[in-house]
């Protein structure tokens, strides 16, 4: 097999809980209070703005983390006029300086880590374990996207029968729209980004609503790192801002990570424009199951459903919705899993201690504390509650339900559903986990091997993972994306995403 991991590392972990560790991030948290930020369009052009409003720490709802002007919808083309302005230069430089930019980039996160850190944890709500993983997977990106240009993007020689000279090079197609979610606001807004530049285009990014001072940050880094301020624009800014970049005659792709319902409304709106067919390339939800039979070692699976349902506070395009127990080991490990659950501490991201921070803001606590409520009407809820009073929490639920069909959409958040299944059963829940449409990760623990095959064989879904927990994905290991309602593919992380981001081009020439 070709070896794809090369000369290439992914980033470095921390002994998490080493007294080192925890000191110095304690005092890049103590730096970070109080410090207000800001953010707002960074573009070689100054464009209008809405007035600042302040970014609020989800842990509590009221701490002010800073201030964020937003582009108006009418910023757009200026915005993108300054991307397409810098694309004739980006997309002939070199790949080599592109790549050596990306990973200088990744040098630079690495060593802003414990300030990242703290801003993830104060922006976003992220855990310092979560907030350390991040920084890692965006590193990761940069580095492997940069590796990935170095093998891709090279002049290829097409041997064959034609007598000619013919050869196959990538390049640039324009400007890039890369629109991000809140859940990974580094590592996703970096991973679209890296992707996008490493390939010959300049690039728009719109990070999401909740989340634009992680996203500041990463611009200001980019550019310190050496990319051009004309080859990555930031458009802070909300959902019309988006649609206005996305129907802008002069983009020329959109990289999307977020849900299901906009992919679809950034797909009609592309079809719908006028111009050349624009590429999307979307990454969005899943109802992730894990499918458990009675072969299963309890104490295994209770670790592994309790990091894929709960770890991130469920905030997780691949964490687990859906488990199906066998019913023959389903109350003994229940029993384990309620009682792991209900062990889990809610608290201060900050605290080294927390094992589940806050929701990302109060529309996402509403919605999950009345999808709960509802499901007291037709289902067993057996946890639920009480979350801390202050700030957007949510505590683990388990809810039990009698068929997987009553869960159709995705819960975001640290809500976990189970359905029983008997021996002979395998087939249906099969098909109820292919029912759902949607493909991202699918977790399969048993220790029989056929089993294990079946299941894979029948089922397209994205990621599996046979064993483990279904979150966490490894840049350059584990390429992270689904099929159907999840995703176009290719796969962010994976060897052949890049190419989605470039024209192929073949000049052949009668010698
Ligand atoms: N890539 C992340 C993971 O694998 C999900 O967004 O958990």
């Amino acid at each position: 097999p070709r070896d794809l991991y090369g000369a290439r590392k992914n980033s470095a972990g921390l002994e998490f809980g080493h007294a080192a560790t925890l000191g110095r991030l304690a005092a890049a948290l103590a730096a970070a209070d109080g410090r207000a930020l800001a953010a707002r369009p960074i573009a070689p052009v100054a464009v209008e703005t809405l007035p600042s409003r302040p970014v609020l720490e989800p842990a509590d709802g009221v701490s002010v983390v800073g201030a964020v002007a937003e582009a108006t919808p009418e910023a757009a083309g200026p915005l993108v006029a300054a991307a397409k302005a810098g694309f004739g230069a980006w997309s002939r430089t070199p790949v080599e300086q592109r790549a050596a930019a990306l990973e200088r980039l990744a040098h630079l996160l690495e060593a802003q880590r414990d300030r990242l850190v703290a801003l993830l944890a104060r922006e976003a709500g992220k855990t310092l374990p979560d907030g350390i993983a991040e920084v890692r997977e965006a590193a990761d990106f940069c580095r492997y996207y940069a590796a990935e240009a170095r093998r891709l993007f090279v002049e290829t020689a097409m041997p064959g029968p034609t007598g000619e000279a013919d050869r196959l090079v990538h390049r640039g197609r324009g400007v890039f729209l890369a629109i991000s979610p809140w859940n990974f606001p580094l590592a996703i807004f970096l991973g679209q980004v890296t992707a996008a530049l490493a390939a010959g285009n300049t690039v728009v990014a719109k990070p999401a609503e909740q989340t634009p001072l992680v996203a500041a940050e990463a611009v200001r880094l980019a550019h310190e790192a050496g990319v051009p301020a004309d080859a990555l624009v930031l458009a802070p800014g909300d959902g019309a801002l988006g649609a206005a970049l996305v129907a802008h005659r002069d983009v020329a792709g959109v990289v999307f990570t977020g849900s299901t319902e906009t992919a679809f409304a950034i797909n009609r709106a592309l079809a719908a424009k006028d111009g050349p067919i624009v590429p999307l390339v979307a990454e969005t939800g899943g109802l992730n199951a894990m499918i458990v039979d009675a072969t299963a070692l309890p104490e295994q699976v209770t670790d592994d459903v309790i990091a894929s349902a709960f770890r991130s506070a469920g905030q997780r395009c691949s964490a687990l919705r859906l488990l199906f127990l066998q019913e023959d080991v389903a109350d003994r490990m229940l029993a384990m899993i309620e009682g792991a659950a209900a062990e889990l501490t809610l608290g201060d991201p900050r605290d080294p201690a927390t094992d589940l921070g806050p929701v990302i803001d109060g529309a996402a606590k509403e919605a999950l504390d009345a999808h709960v409520a509802a499901m007291r009407q037709t289902a067993r809820v057996r946890l639920a509650g009480p979350a801390p009073g202050e700030g957007h929490f949510v505590a683990p639920a388990i809810i039990e339900l009698a068929d997987a069909a009553a869960l159709t959409k995705e819960v975001f958040g640290p809500v976990l559903h189970v359905v029983r299944w008997r021996a002979g059963e395998l087939d249906r829940v099969i098909a109820a986990v292919a029912a759902s449409g949607y493909g991202l990760t699918l977790g399969i623990h048993s220790r029989i091997d056929e089993t294990v095959e079946r299941i894979v064989a029948a089922l397209p879904v994205g990621n599996v993972y046979v064993n483990r927990n279904i979150i966490g994905a490894v840049v350059g290991t584990q390429p992270f994306g689904g099929s159907g309602l999840s995703g176009t593919g290719p796969k962010a992380g994976g060897p052949n995403y890049l190419a989605r981001f470039a024209l192929e081009q073949v000049v052949s020439v009668n010698t």
